[in-house]
């Protein structure tokens, strides 16, 4: 798959290890910045990401700042995604299995490397299960002004 990845400041000491191990599983990166520790804005990178899927020149996102939530909210504010913070792994699961997300947004105040970890290889190992699940995601997609 390609992952399109970014952070902010906060986020970028995760960065290099979850960018390794997506790499070590045969994932495309798309490194859309931020490339240091000075304070950067997240909405600007969460744009990057969330455009990129809606283009199609990424198929999953992953977005990291310092507690995973305003990379959602922001996110979520472009068509064709399905961003979740997430901070351990049957929730990874879950986003996977029945929401079909394409956006994983992690903290780093909030996740060390291997808890952060743990929680990319959950949401790794799953698929999006379909049916029933397939329904509840198009109401989400298609109109939800109509809910
Ligand atoms: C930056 O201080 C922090 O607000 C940001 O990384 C993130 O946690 C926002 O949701």
């Amino acid at each position: 798959m390609r992952y399109a990845v970014a952070c902010d400041h906060a986020g970028y000491q995760l960065k290099a290890p979850l960018v390794a191990e997506l790499t070590a599983r045969g994932h495309e990166i798309l490194d859309l910045g931020t490339d240091g520790p000075e304070s950067v804005d997240y909405p600007v990178f969460a744009a990057k990401v969330a455009r990129a899927i809606g283009s199609g020149d990424a198929d999953m996102g992953l977005l990291l700042c310092g507690t995973g939530l305003g990379m959602a909210v922001t996110a979520n504010k472009f068509p064709g995604v399905r961003a979740v913070t997430v901070s351990e792994a049957f929730s990874a699961r879950m986003a996977r299995n029945h929401n079909d997300a394409n956006i994983l947004c992690l903290g780093a105040r909030v996740l060390g490397e291997g808890a952060a970890l743990d929680v990319l290889r959950a949401w790794l190992g799953e698929v999006f299960e379909g049916g029933r699940h397939q329904r509840r995601v198009d109401m989400i997609m298609e109109a939800p002004e109509c809910l």
